[in-house]
């Protein structure tokens, strides 16, 4: 009986899976295993003999039941164990990082342009890019034979053959808003509308899409003076000193008087610093509403008048970022998105101090 024990506790112990324990239990404990077999002698016995070797047989199959048992849970357990090894998962640990987009610098200038113009009691008005010859135009001062159609090198839209209205144009400045503004909002109104506009023009510091600011207050005591103080104001707050200016009499078809403004500039070996230098970049067209602009826009001219502005975006985002040539804005170029891109979180506010 010792061997018996001893051999299929051995088994026992080295069955290495379920099937091997099976195996072991059917060749031990079976219909035909060695300890049934054993049993069943029992009967052949004298009871002298079956008193002494019944309780041991019971006592072997109990042991070599309860050996299976206990090596099928230990099997299972190593399974499980071995599981959770391969499977384990560090939830703590940080996820991968991931390329994130950058926002782009005429995004990024339009929202610090705002947020300057919104603390100087400006709201935000929008229209549509594909404009009417009206609204770009005659609204504006400029009728079909004025030369300042001629120069701004329009993009126009094709009508149908025997169609004789004057062509849409894809917008070449954002005053057109103005008008469209003054008509929803009438007088008095502080607002500004950035936006995409069009030109067939390309050099380093133009391309046939960009992006432009149009400023309008109108009131019954508005003056050049105002023009100029709220000029001065968002140029110092936008660059975030005191930028040195050039104020040029001009001349626009909507505004009477007009001024340019230009900002004192260097380019250097591929870069542009602002405040220093002998070069002077034009950054916004200004002037006192047309008295003809007004009433195109079913205002009165006796009662009101006011200023307006239009400022290059992308011309103020090359001189506040050192961005050389206005061109790559527009190439789509990873490299350079990533270089002057911004942080989605880099929100500019006032309070926060825009961005540097
Ligand atoms: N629309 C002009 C341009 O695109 C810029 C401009 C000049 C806008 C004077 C104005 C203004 O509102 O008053 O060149």
């Amino acid at each position: 009986m010792e061997d018996l024990k001893s051999k299929y506790l051995g088994l026992i112990a080295a069955a290495s899976d379920e099937a091997a324990i099976e195996d072991v239990r059917l060749a031990a404990l079976g219909k035909k295993g060695e300890i049934s077999l054993q049993m069943r002698e029992l009967g052949k016995m004298s009871p002298e003999e079956r008193m002494v070797a019944g309780p041991a047989l019971n006592a072997l199959k109990d042991e070599i039941n309860s050996a299976l048992a206990a090596k099928k849970t230990a099997l299972a357990d190593a399974a499980l164990d071995e599981r959770l090894r391969s499977e384990w998962l560090d939830v703590t640990l940080p996820t991968r990082p991931r390329r994130v987009g950058s926002i782009h610098p005429i995004s990024q200038v339009t929202e610090e342009v705002t947020a300057i113009f919104a603390d100087m009691g400006f709201a935000v008005s929008e229209g549509p890019q594909i404009e009417s010859d009206w609204y770009n135009f005659d609204a504006l001062n400029i009728p079909g034979h004025h030369p300042a159609r001629a120069e701004m090198d329009t993009f126009y839209t094709h009508r149908a053959e025997g169609d004789d209205r004057p062509p849409h144009v894809l917008r070449t400045h954002t005053s057109p808003v103005q008008i469209r503004a003054m008509e929803a909002q009438g007088a008095p109104i502080r607002t500004i509308s950035p936006g995409r506009v069009y030109r067939a023009d390309y050099d380093q510091t133009h391309t046939p899409m960009f992006n432009q600011v149009e400023g309008l207050a109108i009131d019954t005591d508005i003056s050049m003076a105002n023009l100029k103080w709220v000029l001065e104001e968002f140029l110092s707050a936008f660059f975030g000193t005191k930028v040195k200016t050039r104020f040029r009499a001009s001349h626009f078809p909507f505004t009477e008087p007009s001024a340019e403004v230009d900002i004192q500039c260097q380019w250097n070996n591929g870069s542009v610093t602002v405040g220093e230098g002998n070069d002077w970049l034009e950054v916004l067209g200004s002037g006192m509403v047309h008295p003809k602009v007004l009433a195109a826009a079913k205002i009165d001219p006796s009662i009101y008048q006011g200023f307006a502005f239009g400022i290059g975006i992308d011309r103020i985002a090359m001189l506040k970022y050192g961005i050389p040539d206005l061109r790559a804005f527009f190439d789509s170029d990873l490299r350079w998105l990533r270089h002057y891109g911004f942080s989605a979180l880099d929100v500019p506010t006032l309070h926060g101090g825009l961005s540097r």
